[in-house]
């Protein structure tokens, strides 16, 4: 299994904080925000990693986090530059010869924080997608899947305007060799965006999708109420005893 960080966007909703920098770089506690997603693909035993960038702020990422050297005994870093943050399924697309020999991924996003241990998640990982909701209090603002008493998704929606559930999709997908062939089709959203939930809603009608509810906090710190917890989040992890 290999990696994908998906980590470029604008990151309007935070300015003026991302004027000169990327979100993902912004500082949590005592780390810049892309450590935290990073540590969870290399906590799993993932040593491949691709990290998707924005083209103003590709420099600063290879500064911060270089050859992948530092990070650990074969662990390797390749970067891909995205001109335009025109979806989240596109990393897949740009993602096709990274995963030219036919690997499944691990994709997280460079903007959410997770305690959860993914570890037996990927290394139990065989085929199809595998994705992890969490119960939230704004739905509206996430993808957002309904489960049936078997715990089975039936029905996966990009920020539902009517209410479907509180499970919200994290920013964390598994998916087999496929995705990127399925990319290539997505067609784009009302919001001009290739969505990461047609991905799942392909898989899904298939009989291939998996969901696993998460224990332990989870923050996409895309807003400021949300960077400002995942803040406190990682500075009571450091001072817990
Ligand atoms: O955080 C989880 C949510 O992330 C999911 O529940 C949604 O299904 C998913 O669409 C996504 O929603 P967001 O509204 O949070 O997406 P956003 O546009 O903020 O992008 C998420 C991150 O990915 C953000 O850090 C920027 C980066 N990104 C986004 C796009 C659209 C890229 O690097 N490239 C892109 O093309």
């Amino acid at each position: 299994m290999k990696g994908i960080i998906l980590s470029g966007g604008a990151g309007t909703r935070l300015y003026p904080l991302t004027k000169v920098t990327s979100k993902q770089l912004l500082p949590i506690y005592n780390k810049p925000m892309i450590f935290y997603p990073l540590e969870k693909l290399l906590e799993a035993g993932i040593k491949e990693i691709l990290i998707i960038v924005a083209p103003d702020h590709c420099g600063d990422y290879m500064k911060v986090l270089g050859s992948g050297k530092e990070f650990g005994p074969g662990v390797r870093f390749t970067y891909e530059i995205q001109d335009k943050p025109v979806g989240l399924a596109h990393a897949y697309i740009m993602a096709e010869n990274f995963l030219d020999d036919g690997d499944s991924s691990a994709m997280i996003l460079g903007d959410n924080l997770f305690d959860y241990d993914f570890t037996s998640a990927i290394q139990n990982f065989k085929s199809g997608g595998m994705v992890f909701a969490k119960e939230v209090p704004d739905p509206e603002r996430f993808g957002v899947v309904k489960l049936d008493e078997n715990n089975k998704a039936i029905k996966i929606v990009e920020k539902p305007k009517e209410f479907l559930s509180n499970l919200a999709l994290t920013g964390m997908y598994l998916f087999d060799h496929r995705a990127v062939e399925i990319a290539k089709n997505v067609q784009a959203s009302e919001r001009g965006e290739i969505e990461i939930t047609d991905i799942q809603n392909w898989y899904l009608q298939k009989g291939e999708l998996n969901v696993e509810v998460l224990d332990g906090n989870w923050i996409d710190a895309g807003t400021f109420e949300s960077y400002y917890r995942a803040n406190q989040w990682a500075y009571d992890k450091e001072h817990k005893n």
